[in-house]
């Protein structure tokens, strides 16, 4: 608590005579608050009020204050969303493996401090509540990285599925620390690629599924749909075939796929950091969970026409699912979806692209569906290895695995 906080807490009990063990009846919980301001007079008023604010963008501050102070935002009517910032503000302490956005990012600027060489932390963005959307690159040649050709991993689209988190961190740490070690094999990919991994590209969705200690099952972005409900599907916001079938046109939808395709700053920061490097030939986006790998179309059920294209990911996936164990297919066999991830980076950029539903599968561990528990990230790491670096590996030219006397064609 701040020192003025407490000056006026004592001020206050001091003038209302209140008996000393009273005191404890005071409630110290402090509250994370988005708070509407549109400009510095509104955000002056909100700072005199003793809110602490931590962030400010165009139209709202978020800042953490007291059950006062909350109160005094919700009479002037411009708090939008609060939680109380408790002790469990983290994952469930048997899920504690996991990391919260706090814990990657410091994780993230440590490895990268470490291995300042051959990596480097960027934000691509930020999210609708401030956060930096962290981008690692891997490469022995940094300085000339845009003409080495490019894989780039995601993760942490939806909200719960925070193993889908964990694989890109721990494929951060993998190859900086073996190629550390001098493993021949990473140093080679290492030294001859330009990866890029960004683990969590919902922020905010991730930290408001375990802001109370339970998980909140939470799918979305915390974006405030102006109707009292919250988030897009990032997942259906992408501009490829955004707007037909598998979204929702409905804000409270669990699907819901924005006003507009490219409405949300997490997949404006997707597409921005996509468009910006135009040395990427191949992308894996992790979600969770049954056990697939999923390649374009999901928007429709006709397969890519171009009949190499269509080919390569075919013989890529069932490769890939040789070390996995998962089921190759096309994306919309699970289901017709618009607006994902993947048929847009293919279908606007001719990227070889790839969707990993990660485990458990829909018997494997049992009924563990979004939250497996933590047991099961080494495993699933593991398992995902192999096929991470066969698609870094082939990132020169995805095309040789139809012809194997194919070099690598990749030019920048
Ligand atoms: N389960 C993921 C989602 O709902 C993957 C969707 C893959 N695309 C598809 N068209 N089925 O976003
Ligand atoms: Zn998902």
């Amino acid at each position: 608590m701040r020192i003025t906080k407490i000056l006026a807490v004592a001020g206050f009990m001091a003038l209302a005579f209140l008996p000393i063990e009273n005191a404890h009846t005071i409630d110290t919980t402090q509250y994370w608050m988005k708070i509407r301001a549109k400009d510095k007079y509104e955000r002056t008023l909100i700072a005199n009020s003793g809110v602490s604010i931590e962030t400010t963008r165009e139209d709202f501050v978020v800042g953490i204050g007291s059950l006062e102070e909350k109160k005094s935002m919700e009479k002037l009517g411009l708090l939008e969303v609060s939680f109380p910032l408790t002790e469990e503000m983290d994952f469930p302490t048997k899920d504690a493996a996991f990391h919260n956005y706090t814990e990657m990012t410091d994780k993230l600027r440590s490895l990268t401090s470490q291995y300042p060489t051959i990596s480097q932390l960027s934000s691509i963005g930020k999210s609708v509540e401030g956060r930096d959307i962290w981008a690692v690159r891997i490469s022995g040649n940094l300085q000339q990285a845009d003409s080495l050709a490019a894989a780039v991993f995601m993760g942490g689209h939806h909200a719960r599925e925070h193993l889908s988190i964990e694989l890109p961190i721990y494929y951060i740490e993998y190859l900086l620390t073996e190629y550390g070690k001098g493993n021949p094999r990473v140093q080679r990919l290492v030294n001859s690629r330009d990866i890029h991994i960004i683990p969590m590209v919902n922020p905010d969705g991730a930290e408001y599924d375990i802001s109370t200690g339970s998980y909140k099952s939470w799918r979305k972005n915390r974006t405030s749909n102006n109707n009292g409900t919250y988030g897009v599907d990032l997942n259906r916001n992408y501009g490829f075939g955004w707007g037909g079938g598998g979204a929702s046109t409905s804000p409270n939808s669990e699907t819901y796929r924005g006003p507009k395709a490219f409405s949300e700053p997490e997949s404006i920061a997707i597409k921005n950091f996509v468009e910006t490097h135009q040395n990427i030939t191949i992308l894996l986006s992790f979600h969770t969970y049954s056990q697939l790998i999923l390649y374009p179309w999901g928007h429709v059920y006709e397969s890519i026409a171009n009949t190499r294209d269509k080919q390569v990911h075919e013989v890529m996936a069932k490769k890939m699912a040789e070390w996995n164990g998962y089921k190759p297919q096309q994306s919309s066999e699970l289901y017709i979806a618009s607006g994902d991830t993947t048929d847009w980076s293919y279908g606007e950029h001719k990227i070889i692209s790839f969707t990993f539903e990660l485990d458990p599968g829909n018997s494997g561990w049992g009924s563990g569906g979004f939250y497996p528990g933590a047991q099961v990230i080494p495993e699933v790491q593991r398992k995902n290895l192999e096929p991470v670096l066969y698609l870094i590996d082939h990132a020169d030219n995805p095309y040789r695995v139809l012809d194997q006397s194919n070099g690598p064609i990749f030019k920048p």
